[in-house]
């Protein structure tokens, strides 16, 4: 395409008199702007500039605008607590926090399809290049948003319902899948269960597209990535150092332990539970934890965990 082609040019040498001052520059960007001109944003903008980060948004839907503000610090995986009421699957932390209107799909559901449906726009240049679908993070399209279902009411019951509201993501080739003769196909998202999750459900889906958060400490003998794409373990347990001073030996080692048993396996490693409190011992268990290999950092405040 020849320069004088594009619009803006036309736009620019339509004006009389171009004077190059800064303030010149910056009148003629907020013309622009305020054109709404379909050419000024780039079509699957939503995250430019956003880098996805190995962060976990612990409780995320504690903050005032659950899922958007996390993707906004790069996080690449969310957290919903799920309770089964009759038909439909409620958000929050416990009973008390629960309303009608705050629902996995109003939460989560629905504005995942509308982000995603962004970033795979049908268009006739998506038809005529081959297949693919695009995640969350324009940045790195290839990352997928790990999205952590901690199912708080009875596994058995709530994982059917769970399953259902997963419908449109899966329908839209959205979701990660396994399938039993061993293709495992990365997708945008990729649901693990945690929480009240059952198991042997869960093993025995076929094709599988919800995924199993394993037992850290234990997965010896049973767990593969492709059951348990990611492991996790209550810090405070299994490894206990508090963040002042120098960690202890026998911790360091339990930590290395856990983090190498994992990756063993294919496996990647979070620990939750950890302290968030004084900043300077959160941050220095933060550094020992990425040190030694753990995958995730399971953070509260997404902002100072994507600045660290
Ligand atoms: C496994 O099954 C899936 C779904 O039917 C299919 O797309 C894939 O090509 C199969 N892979 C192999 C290696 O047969
Ligand atoms: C570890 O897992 C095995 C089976 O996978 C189970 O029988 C055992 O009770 C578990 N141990 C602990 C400490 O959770």
């Amino acid at each position: 395409m020849s320069f004088s082609k594009l619009p803006l040019f036309f736009l620019w040498s339509s004006l009389s008199t171009v004077v190059l001052s800064r303030a010149s520059v910056d009148k003629q960007i907020k013309d622009l702007i305020t054109s709404d001109s379909p050419l000024l944003q780039y079509p699957t903008q939503f995250t430019q500039d956003i880098v996805p980060k190995q962060i976990h948004s612990h409780n995320d839907y504690w903050r005032d605008v659950p899922l958007y503000t996390a993707l906004s610090y790069g996080v690449g995986s969310v957290e919903a607590d799920v309770w089964l009421s009759g038909s439909d699957l409620l958000i929050g932390h416990d009973p008390e926090s629960l309303t009608a209107d705050r629902t996995f799909d109003s939460l989560y559901l629905q504005p995942l399809l509308k982000i995603l449906s962004a970033q795979n726009p049908d268009t006739v240049y998506t038809r005529a290049a081959p297949p693919r679908i695009n995640g969350i993070f324009d940045t790195s399209s290839g990352t997928s948003l790990n999205l952590l279902v901690d199912v708080k009411t009875d596994g058995a019951s709530t994982l059917p319902a769970i399953l259902q509201a997963l419908k449109p993501l899966r329908d839209a080739g959205y979701l990660t899948t396994y399938y039993s003769n061993g293709t495992l196909v990365p997708s945008a998202i990729t649901v693990i269960g945690t929480g009240n999750t059952p198991l042997d459900l869960v093993k025995d889906l076929d094709p599988r597209d919800y995924f199993f958060d394993g037992p850290l400490a234990n997965l010896t003998g049973y767990f593969e990535p492709t059951l348990s794409p990611i492991a996790s373990t209550d810090y405070e347990v299994a490894v206990g150092w508090n963040g002042i001073g120098t960690i202890p030996d026998d911790k360091l080692a339990k930590l290395k332990q856990l983090v190498n048993d994992a990756h063993a396996l294919g496996i990647q490693a979070r620990f939750w539970d950890t302290p968030g409190w004084p900043v300077s011992a959160r941050n220095n268990v933060w550094k020992v934890l990425l040190e030694n290999g753990a995958d995730w950092l399971n953070a509260d405040d997404v902002k100072a965990a994507s600045e660290f």
